[in-house]
């Protein structure tokens, strides 16, 4: 007999249904050309399967949807702030809390208050709109990742983790008093949804109090990150990942929190820190740029579902099918052949644009194009992360990322295992004809963030 497999399966059950909508080849053909070879100028009902983000795209649980009901819209003093204040000190361990629209609106008040003209901020690999608030302030950002992480086939299984040396050399160089922080994100989105270990941050914790420099840690994705120590770091093994989530959040100084993505909310953020003097900053500041300290964005049931969803997202059941989602996928591709990056990530497959398209240069936007042509041949919708996303510097340079990727990113909870078969046929399909493809050249960029608006016309 065969022998037993020990399948994973969503501990949840379908009560709606949403109805996608199927294009023939020519209606997406003139959908991409319209949109200038940029998926995030395709229009939503033009896509088939969208793993563009996992960002604000999850489902949220009946529960969720009931607390939505329970929405206190008071301008100032609404109950749902309170609900969500006691829900992430009780889940993340930090003392005080400022709502915000979305990560994006804690990056910019926290930049502000700690970023200096002329500091320098290290970091586990860049993220594009804390990179940009970070040099908005003055800053100037430094990656110390690993240089494993930049090795798309290199199957380490920590490559977010921070290499100490290269944090070290830095303090020697600038001296401690110019770096405000150590930016630490758990769930390194762009070499992948790679974690950190809890070895590396307990070091890190340890030279940084040294040298009295705080880490504030970008938590988009730490309950995917836990789920990465859960299952592969000694010590963790029988530890759940409510336990684990705390541990890691307990060796930072504070937080930025984009709830669209593990918190499994549709809109929402904040801002989380532990130290009195940096809240009161915070509280004021947000007034300026957000709300009330009590709403910051949000309306109350906004805040209600990221309560209810907080708790949710650091069930193990539901981590467990969420990364067994990604994996699946992940490993149909690689039965197919198609280069992705390994080990594969939490929140999605990140497609090697460089080793799949060889005979497109960087110049001509390899994932840029690889994206274009998987929403051409099946609907499906993914998105650039290499050098369209980099930017240019400070100086006007292009930045030139060694990762040229296209994530097909899994929102969390919307689609099956028949649409993971589907996307992965699909990719498979591209890469037999991956020698007839041809590159793009940028016909607009926008100023800022580029990847969002930029417009491309095939060569
Ligand atoms: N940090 C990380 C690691 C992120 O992935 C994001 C957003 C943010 C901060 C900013 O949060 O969008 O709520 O303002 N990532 C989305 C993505 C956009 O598609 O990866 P936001």
């Amino acid at each position: 007999m065969k022998k037993i497999k020990q399948s994973w399966a969503e501990p949840y059950k379908i009560k709606m249904v949403e109805l996608l909508k199927m294009t023939t080849a020519d209606q997406r053909k003139k959908a991409m050309k319209d949109a200038g070879y940029n998926t995030f100028l395709l229009r939503s009902e033009d896509v088939y399967i969208d793993l563009l983000t996992d960002s604000g795209t999850s489902a949220m649980s009946d529960r969720q949807w009931a607390g939505m009901m329970l929405g206190d819209e008071a301008y100032a003093g609404s109950s749902n702030f309170y609900q969500l204040e006691e829900v992430v000190r009780e889940v993340y361990g930090y003392k005080y809390l400022v709502p915000t629209h979305q990560g994006r609106g804690a990056e910019n008040i926290l930049s502000k208050i700690l970023i200096k003209k002329g500091d320098i901020v290290p970091g586990n690999m860049y993220f594009t709109t804390t990179r940009l608030h970070q040099e908005l302030a003055g800053g100037k950002f430094e990656d110390v990742i690993i240089d494993e992480a930049h090795d798309p086939e290199n199957e380490f299984p920590f490559k977010g983790n921070i290499d100490l040396d290269k944090l070290k050399r830095l303090i020697k160089k600038h001296g401690a008093k110019k770096i405000p922080y150590v930016s630490m994100a758990t769930s390194v989105n762009m070499a992948g949804g790679q974690p950190i270990s809890m070895k590396n941050l307990k070091e890190l914790r340890a030279l940084t109090k040294k040298h009295g420099i705080k880490v504030i840690h970008d938590m988009t994705r730490v309950a995917e990150n836990a789920y990465f120590i859960q299952q592969k770091e000694k010590g963790y093994e029988g530890r759940s990942i409510r336990s684990i989530v705390k541990e890691i959040c307990s060796y930072t100084d504070g937080a930025t929190m984009s709830a669209k993505k593990d918190a499994l909310v549709n809109i929402g953020g904040f801002l989380a820190v532990n130290d009195w003097d940096v809240f009161e900053e915070a509280r004021n500041m947000v007034v300026v740029y957000e709300g009330l300290h009590t709403y910051g964005g949000l309306a109350g049931r906004d805040m209600e579902a990221m309560a209810i969803g907080i708790r949710e997202s650091v069930s193990d059941e539901h981590i467990k099918a969420r990364i067994g989602q990604v994996i699946y996928l992940g490993e149909k591709m690689i039965e197919y052949d198609v280069p992705i990056v390994r080990p594969i990530g939490g929140h999605g497959i990140f497609v090697d644009a460089k080793k799949f398209l060889p005979h497109i240069p960087q110049d001509h936007f390899p994932a840029q194009t690889l994206a274009a042509e998987m929403y051409l041949d099946s609907g499906v919708r993914t998105m650039e992360r290499g050098v369209v996303s980099a930017g240019r510097k400070t100086n006007g340079e292009n930045y030139y990322p060694k990762l040229e990727l296209v994530r097909f990113t899994i929102p969390r909870r919307v689609y099956t295992q028949a649409h993971m078969d589907v996307i992965a046929e699909s990719a498979a399909r591209v890469y037999e004809r991956r020698n007839k493809i041809k590159g793009l050249k940028m016909v607009y960029e926008p100023k800022y963030l580029r990847f969002f608006q930029a417009r491309f016309e095939k060569l």
